[in-house]
């Protein structure tokens, strides 16, 4: 694929990040850590929002701030619809898609929807770590397959899916896979639906981070197969893509229409609704986005390769296997004498902070990726390299130094 043709006022805009203008004290990312901290954690990219959605939310400011379209906003749904196509998921009935405050809000309501206190639900380990919150904290049990780490990358352990899914009725897929970054092919998407139909499982398929991709072919969304349309709930948002977390709104799609008002209801009024500014903001993402979110997906895709290219030259004993999706990195550091306590030392001795393996891994799991980081790239390369050097200097290159 050719690289899109970036205008250099874009690059200027990824590559001249000013650290104390990123550290203003709204932002979760710069502030949890002290002030000589690089923060490479929550899943916040530092780049400013793109210039369009910026006016579109500008605009939407001059027109009060009364109830927007709460029963769907037609315009978005419209160009949802459109864009759901792309992914396979054309067709979809009236009542197919309804819109939420945030992703997380519907991977809870699926969880109390779709089983029962007690019940086991299926999920591949590591994963985004309210998956497995999701399960425990409303009383059912995690049924973790732990993905395998293999010379061409984290691939699924089918024979433990396999047996796990003859206990569950419910699996909460990460598609892509964060923080793997793995974007599962057709090939396996197709022997995970064999495997759906054969339990008749229901799924929920979490593809938040679809579109930043670093893979050429196009995204399939696991309910593209008419065989799981009727069996799957699939979650999105623009907040990764767009970097908009703070507005806080996403979207459940079914083809079963019935489906998606039983999850909806499970919520109940607990759930709220997305904000007007969210759905102006999608809206805008959708309309005029495009452009901006292949520059940034460009970007990251060079961040992506500057980070291979400095781990293997400079730390050869870190583990890991290139992203296809996601600004997340995961790297195993166990060889380090430090694994055991790895979040802390980085943070005390290179002053850059990471996210801790075993937050993605539910509680038995959780020792076995102790000595994993997931590291977010999403920064400037200036700020990128300046946190390598800060690793490389406090881990050594040779993993006992
Ligand atoms: C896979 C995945 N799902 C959901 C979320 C959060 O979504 P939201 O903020 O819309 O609840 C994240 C955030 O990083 C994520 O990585």
């Amino acid at each position: 694929m050719t690289p899109p043709t970036r205008p250099p006022e874009a690059e200027a805009s990824r590559d001249s990040l000013d650290r104390a203008a990123l550290r203003h004290p709204d932002s979760l990312k710069w502030t949890a850590y002290g002030p000589d901290v690089i923060p490479m954690w929550i899943a916040d990219m530092d780049f400013p929002v793109a210039p369009s959605i910026l006016a579109a939310l500008h605009g939407r400011l001059d027109r009060g701030l009364g109830y927007h379209q709460l029963m769907g906003d037609p315009t978005l749904h419209t160009l949802l619809r459109a864009k759901l196509a792309t992914h396979g998921l054309s067709d979809l009935p009236e009542g197919g898609i309804i819109l939420l405050p945030g992703v997380v809000p519907g991977i809870y309501s699926s969880v109390a929807a779709l089983t029962r206190p007690g019940d086991r639900v299926l999920t591949m380990t590591p994963v985004y770590h309210p998956f497995h919150l999701s399960i425990t904290g409303q009383g059912r049990e995690v049924a973790a397959v732990e993905l395998l780490d293999t010379e061409d990358g984290y691939r699924i352990d089918w024979d433990g899916l396999e047996a796990a899914a003859a206990h569950t009725d419910l699996l909460l897929l990460c598609h892509p896979h964060n923080p793997t970054g793995r974007v599962w092919t057709h090939e396996e998407l197709e022997r995970l639906r064999d495997l759906v139909v054969r339990h008749n499982l229901y799924v929920v398929s979490d593809e938040l981070h679809a579109d930043l991709r670093f893979t050429d072919a196009p995204f399939e969304s696991f309910a593209a197969d008419p065989r799981v349309r009727g069996l799957t709930l699939t979650l999105t948002g623009p907040c990764k893509a767009f970097n908009t977390a703070g507005l806080g709104i996403g979207a459940m799609i079914g083809h079963d229409a019935e489906l998606v008002k039983r999850v909806r209801a499970a919520a109940g009024g607990l759930m709220g609704h997305e904000s007007a500014l969210s759905v102006t903001m999608w809206q805008a993402a959708l309309q005029g986005g495009g452009p901006w979110l292949a520059d940034t997906v460009a970007y990251l895709r060079a961040n992506r390769d500057f980070l291979t290219g400095y781990l293997r030259e400079h730390l050869p004993w870190v583990r890991f296997h290139p992203v296809e999706s996601t600004y997340l990195a995961w790297l195993d550091l166990r060889a380090h004498p430090q694994a055991g306590n790895i979040q802390n030392f980085l943070l005390e001795e290179a002053r850059v902070a990471v996210h801790d393996g075993p937050t993605f891994a539910p509680e038995a799991f959780k020792p076995g990726v102790q000595g994993l980081i997931r590291l977010n790239f999403a920064t400037s390369r200036e700020i990128l390299q300046d946190a390598l050097e800060r690793l490389r200097a406090a881990l050594g290159e040779q993993a006992g130094a």
